[in-house]
């Protein structure tokens, strides 16, 4: 298959792109740098794409070099995310926007710009076509101080329950897979961002919420635990549409959705107090 993925700088996307490419696969990765697709580069079935998914002049310039390719594109694994935190009641509306622009503008342009491409590769009579959307357990359960990357997540969720009912007819799959905590950079990224708590009411969760970052990273998967998951969607005819990747009790995340809201909210208490996130 050729798959375009985007976000293969580290973490999620650089490492579904090595188990791809080790698994026959073309992959059309995108870096916001060039030289972060260095190593990738490497591999003879790799092609490095510069791409900000804020950009839609620099997703456009992407998918029109897939498309001189001649050959057909069936797959988009839209991976390309940030993760914000900081209490809702402080957090800046540049960051607010930018958690939104990335995560759900950014996924929603890329597919619209590649949806011709997977059309086209349908309607010449290739199987298989789909988009997978990386989203997250934050997309099904809401966590304080990372209530605005839920959103985002939730968000995530929707298009793609939507897209997925939208293209059925044109035979192009949309699912979305769903990690909970993955040891990735995205975490010391997220425990960078410390102005929304500083001197404000919020300040002493900080050295909280440090603790609990680090044991949910910790206790994390590998991002090669959610590389196989979404090999094992790209490939199967018929793959579940909402897969959740977690270390263990995925059944316990979604027996959590089912309950009742303020039980909802002892669970995200007590564990914020003993340091657990889920
Ligand atoms: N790690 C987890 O625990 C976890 C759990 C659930 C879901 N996820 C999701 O998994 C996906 C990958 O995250 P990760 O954990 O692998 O984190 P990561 O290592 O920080 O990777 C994020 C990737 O997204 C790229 N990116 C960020 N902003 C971008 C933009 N504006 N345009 C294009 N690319 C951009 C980054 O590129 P740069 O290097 O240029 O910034 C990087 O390649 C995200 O959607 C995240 O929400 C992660």
């Amino acid at each position: 298959m050729n798959i375009l993925i985007t976000g293969v700088s580290t973490g999620i996307g650089a490492t579904t792109a090595e188990l791809l490419l080790n698994n026959g696969h073309h992959v059309y990765g995108t870096v916001r740098k060039a030289n972060d697709a260095e190593k990738l580069a490497l591999h003879p079935a790799f092609s490095a794409l510069v791409m900000d998914v804020t950009d839609r002049p620099s997703i456009a310039k992407a998918i029109a070099t897939i498309k001189a390719t001649g050959k057909p594109l069936h797959a988009v694994v839209n991976n390309a995310g940030i993760a914000v935190s900081g209490p809702l009641e402080t957090i800046a509306e540049e960051d607010y926007r930018k958690q939104f622009d990335v995560n759900v503008f950014g996924n929603l342009a890329v597919s619209q710009e590649a949806l011709p491409l997977l059309h086209a590769a349908r309607e010449a009579g290739e199987t298989n076509v789909k988009i997978i959307n990386v989203s997250s357990v934050s997309g099904y359960v809401t966590a304080p101080y990372t209530s605005l990357y839920s959103a985002s997540k939730f968000a995530v969720e929707a298009l793609t329950d939507g897209m997925r009912r939208e293209l059925s007819s044109f035979g192009i799959d949309v699912l979305s897979v769903a990690p909970g905590p993955v040891k990735t950079p995205i975490w010391q990224k997220a425990k960078n961002q410390t102005k929304a708590f500083e001197g404000t009411r919020y300040a002493h969760i900080l050295n909280k919420l440090g603790a609990y970052t680090d044991s949910a990273e910790a206790g994390g998967v590998a991002p090669e635990v959610v590389a196989g998951a979404i090999r094992e969607m790209l490939e199967k005819d018929k793959p579940r549409p909402d897969r959740l990747v977690m270390k263990k009790r995925a059944w316990l995340v979604r027996l959590l959705m089912l309950s009742p809201k303020r039980w909802q909210d002892k669970v995200f208490l007590k564990n914020m107090k003993s340091n657990k996130r889920y």
